[in-house]
């Protein structure tokens, strides 16, 4: 494995590679299993992997975030190699953002600007936008991860790779979890031993609304015992219900939605494929989750 600091590097280091596929997993480092299922994936599929580390300033809305945000390369590194990563580009600001940078890959409508691009402010998606594009730009990839956990981001990326014509193949991997259900995050490891008990009612809020909808589009299925659900609009009904059961639970729900997977729309026919998207304060630390519901 190598580790290259600048775009003329890495391009070096990839043009006699050429030959076999590229697959590129863009990560901003604090390395956990979560990311080595997307180094796995591109491992099996790819005969050269790069992973960018780059904690990206441009994305974080909160500059308390972005201080707060866990840098660990020497462990990122050597997680990087266990997973098979060939080369690893970890440029530091001046490098993606030089002297005079004033260019911004923005994405707008509905997918870009509802639940995180609302609760993170306009620059968050403004800001991952911008730095996916300069590395699908920098390494050329065949092949580019993303995980299913970040699932608005996947949506925002999959816009702009298709309005601007990036010749890349996004591929989507799933969330990566804990035993008890937790979305593995960096975030986790701030949680003290109390939140990351209460935290479990995240996923646990997910599955259930999954049982609820499956039990709802049954044709003669148990309605599920919810109250509002058998209504005009069941979504609604069931958003109300999870979030009080968050708050139950000692978790601060910012928003718990039904949308189109694709387009982020909002969705109220049950019968829809839907994405089930949840984002909540666990104390300090802002956590996100979904699951995607297909069609009935
Ligand atoms: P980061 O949060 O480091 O995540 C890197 C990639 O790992 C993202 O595609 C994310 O969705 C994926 N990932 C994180 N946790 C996961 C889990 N539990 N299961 C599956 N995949 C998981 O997302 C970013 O960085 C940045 O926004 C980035 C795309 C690198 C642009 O700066």
């Amino acid at each position: 494995m190598i580790v290259v600091r600048t775009v003329s590097d890495l391009r070096a280091a990839l043009r006699p590679l050429r030959t076999g596929t590229v697959g590129l997993v863009p990560t901003m480092g604090a390395l956990h299993e979560g990311h080595a299922t997307l180094l796995r994936a591109a491992r099996a599929a790819d005969a050269t992997v790069v992973m960018s580390l780059f904690v990206n300033p441009t994305q974080f809305d909160e500059q308390s975030d972005l201080a707060a945000y866990p840098r660990t390369e020497p462990g990122d590194l050597a997680l990087a190699e266990a997973a098979g990563v060939d080369i690893v580009f970890a440029p530091d600001a001046a490098e993606m953002y030089p002297r005079g940078f004033v260019t911004t890959v923005s994405v707008s409508g509905i997918v870009a600007e509802t639940l995180e691009g609302a609760e993170r402010g306009r620059s968050h998606f403004d800001g991952v936008a911008t730095v996916v594009t300069k590395l699908l730009l920098a390494a050329l990839p065949d092949h580019a991860y993303f995980g299913a956990k970040d699932a608005q981001q996947v949506a925002v990326i999959r816009r702009l790779v298709a309005d601007l014509g990036i010749p890349v193949e996004l591929v989507v991997c799933p969330t990566s979890r804990d035993a008890d259900g937790l979305a593995r995050s960096s975030r986790n490891t701030r949680l003290s031993p109390d939140e990351r008990a209460r935290a479990v009612a995240i996923p646990a809020t997910l599955e259930a609304i999954r049982l609820a909808v499956q039990r709802l589009r049954a044709p003669d299925g148990e309605p599920p015992g919810i109250p509002g659900v058998l209504g005009d609009d069941p979504f609604g009904a069931l958003e109300s219900w999870a979030v009080a059961g968050l708050e139950t639970a000692g978790i601060h729900p910012e928003y718990v939605a039904f949308v189109d997977p694709v387009t982020f729309a909002a969705v109220h026919d049950v019968t829809q494929p839907v994405l089930v998207a949840i984002a909540a304060r666990v104390g300090a630390t802002r956590l996100i989750d979904n699951i995607v519901l297909g069609g009935a």
